[in-house]
């Protein structure tokens, strides 16, 4: 018999000895020991590239905080390199690419498909060997940002507080975007499906940027490529669970749909409303906000009000977005406990 493993458990709405916990971005500057092997790296991008670094800095936060699930480590942004984008990260800027999609002509140029999910073989060693050394009850999460996060990326060639550009293709040439969409909707099922094969247990889309798009647009310009992903891998795949994450969208909670497992909350969407609303059809993954780390007390009161509306069933413990790099380790390792904690049967 294989070792159970309770976040897949609860993934699928299991019962489970206690409510399993992991926290977004879990891998990365807050830990001293990931910023030894960063050095080691060089750059964050030789880190992506190499499986022993990468399979290392994945299989610290399970060590040293004592998450219930890994999450590999790579980035979204590799996708869009692969397509022939040429990403670097600028220091102090963070990522960029230099030759942004402006026409036509320029998505046509990308790389589609399986050939440019086949050039990503450094994320599926790392998968391969972090599955050799991961404890077997604990998970392994696999993941992608969803199309229109990538695509905002692709568009404007760096993180933008506006989004004015991909807006502006948007609303004045919505098929051109469209396009772009598609095409990197197939590079991501492969790429997904890559990851599957080579052992995730667990995929998770992130649409980071989803609450850039006004709520009557989201389905059309977001969400439907992601159901689309997650139809084409549950037809595959039926034991490997889903969860999305749109960030920031509670205005389109009554209409979500399609086939996955679990719907991630973001910190903003109170955890009340998302049970009311999705509670009985998903399993709900979230949802503290991520400065309560910052003091013991305040994790421990958001544990305790979330462990209240949840009452153990259906949910998995988690950020409401990424941990901040000046979090202290220690205030990690309580929200974990607390977790743990409060929802042990
Ligand atoms: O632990 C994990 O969650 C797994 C690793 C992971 C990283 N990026 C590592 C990383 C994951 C899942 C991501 C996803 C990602 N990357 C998203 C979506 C997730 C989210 O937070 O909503 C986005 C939008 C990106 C693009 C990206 N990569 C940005 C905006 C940055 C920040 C640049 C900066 O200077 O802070 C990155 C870099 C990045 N990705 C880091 C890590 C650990 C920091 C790099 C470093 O300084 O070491």
């Amino acid at each position: 018999m294989p070792t159970r493993k309770i976040f897949v458990d609860a993934c699928f709405g299991k019962e489970t000895p206690y409510t399993p916990v992991w926290m977004m971005r879990q891998a990365g500057r807050y830990l001293p020991e990931y910023m030894a092997v960063r050095a080691k790296a060089g750059n964050f991008l030789n880190l992506c590239h190499n499986p022993e670094m990468a399979c290392e800095v994945t299989l610290q936060p399970v060590d040293i905080v004592g998450v219930d699930a890994a999450i590999l480590f790579s980035d979204i942004l590799v996708i869009p390199d692969e397509m022939g984008m040429n990403l670097s990260f600028v220091k102090g800027e963070g990522p960029k690419f230099s030759d942004p999609i402006k026409n036509e002509e320029d998505i046509d140029r990308l790389i589609g498909g399986e050939e440019a999910a086949s050039k990503l073989t450094y994320v599926y060693d790392t998968i391969k060997l972090i599955k050799t050394k991961l404890a077997d009850d604990k998970a392994l999460i696999g993941f992608t940002g969803s199309p229109w996060t990538l695509a905002t990326y692709m568009i404007e060639g760096q993180g933008t507080k506006t989004y004015n550009v991909c807006k502006k293709m948007m609303y004045a040439n919505p098929e051109l975007l469209h396009k772009i969409l598609a095409k990197v909707t197939e590079v991501v099922k492969l790429y997904m499906q890559k990851q599957i094969e080579s052992g995730i247990d667990v995929v998770q889309i992130f649409d980071s940027w989803a609450a850039a798009i006004e709520p009557n647009k989201y389905d059309e310009f977001s969400w439907k490529y992601m159901v689309e992903i997650a139809e084409y891998l549950k037809e595959k795949y039926p034991h490997i669970p889903i969860i999305m994450f749109p960030k920031g969208i509670p205005a389109f909670l009554d209409n979500v749909y399609g086939n996955f497992d679990v719907f991630g909350v973001d910190w903003s969407t109170p955890m009340e409303l998302a049970k009311e609303k999705l509670g009985d059809k998903y399993v709900l993954q979230g949802n503290m906000e991520p400065c309560r780390l910052y003091s013991k007390e305040a994790t421990t009161e958001a544990v305790e009000d979330i462990q209240n509306v949840m009452q153990g069933k259906r949910h998995i413990f988690n950020l409401g977005h990424g941990i901040l790099p000046d979090v202290p380790v220690e205030n990690a390792k309580h929200f974990i406990q607390e977790c743990h904690r409060v929802s042990k049967k």
